[in-house]
C-alpha cells in the first residue's frame, strides 16, 4: 500500500472537535453487568484511544424547519451492501440530529482534502446554520440539501436512530449516491490529516 497519511502541519485545534470519534457500543452480553457499572479504564483514556482511530471527514446535512441544517462527523461507517446501509454517530442535542429523527432523511458528504475549511465551520459551536452554508452550492435531493464538490455524497432514509450513551447512532438506507473523484480528508490525532502517494485510479 503506497498511500500514507500525512497529518497537516497546522496543529490549530478546531472548534466543535469530538473529543475522539463518536461513543463505543455497549459491552455485555445477557448475563454481563451494564458498562456504567464496570470500573473500566476512565474516559480520559478512552478518548485517547478513540484519538487513534483515523477516519474520513463528512458533512452531513438535514433540512430543518428553517432552512437546512448540517454538521461535521467523522464517525460514519458503511454497515451493510444489501440492503445498502451506513451507519454515523451524533452527539447528543446535536441540531442536525433533531431534523434527521424529525424528517426521516439526511445526506452524507465525503469531503475532499481540500475542504478544510468546510469542515471547520461545519463544526464550530458558534456559527448559525446560514453561516455554515453562507456560499454553499446546494441543492435539493429528495428533499435533502446536498452540498455541492464533495469526494462522494448518499441521500439516506432514516432507518433507525438509537442512543448509546452521550452519542445516537443513526443507520441510513442509501437512497441516492453520487461517486466523484479527488483525495479524502482524514481526521487523525485531533488534527486533519491527508492522503499521499497517487490514487489508486492513477496507478499501473
Ligand atoms: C473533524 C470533526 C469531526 C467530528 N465528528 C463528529 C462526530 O462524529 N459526531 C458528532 O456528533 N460530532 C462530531 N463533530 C462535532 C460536530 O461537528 C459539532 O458538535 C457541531 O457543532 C454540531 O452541530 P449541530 O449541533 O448544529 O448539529 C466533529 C467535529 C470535527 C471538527
Amino acid at each position: 500500500m503506497n498511500a500514507r497519511l500525512r497529518l497537516v502541519a497546522d496543529r490549530t485545534a478546531v472548534a466543535g472537535a469530538p473529543p475522539g470519534t463518536a461513543g463505543q457500543p455497549p459491552g455485555g452480553g445477557p448475563h454481563e453487568e451494564p458498562l456504567h457499572e464496570e470500573p473500566g479504564p476512565g474516559a480520559a483514556r478512552c478518548l485517547g484511544l478513540y484519538a487513534k482511530l483515523a477516519a474520513g471527514v463528512t458533512v452531513v446535512t438535514a433540512r430543518g424547519e428553517d432552512g437546512p441544517l448540517g454538521m461535521t462527523v467523522s464517525a460514519v461507517t458503511s454497515l451493510s451492501a444489501r440492503p445498502p446501509l451506513l451507519l454515523a454517530c451524533l452527539r447528543d442535542g446535536s441540531r442536525t440530529l433533531a431534523a434527521v429523527r424529525a424528517r426521516r432523511a439526511f445526506a452524507v458528504h465525503l469531503l475532499r482534502e481540500e475542504q478544510q475549511e468546510l469542515a471547520g465551520r461545519f463544526a464550530s459551536p458558534t456559527t448559525t446554520a446560514a453561516e455554515r452554508f453562507a456560499g454553499t452550492d446546494t441543492r435539493q435531493v429528495l428533499g435533502v440539501p446536498v452540498l455541492a464538490g464533495a469526494l462522494a455524497w448518499s441521500v439516506c432514509l432514516t432507518e433507525d436512530v438509537r442512543r448509546y450513551g452521550d452519542h445516537h447512532l443513526v443507520v441510513g438506507r442509501l437512497a441516492a449516491v453520487h461517486v466523484g473523484g479527488g483525495r479524502p480528508l482524514l481526521w487523525h490525532d485531533r488534527r486533519f490529516g491527508a492522503l499521499t502517494g497517487p490514487l489508486p485510479d492513477a496507478v499501473g
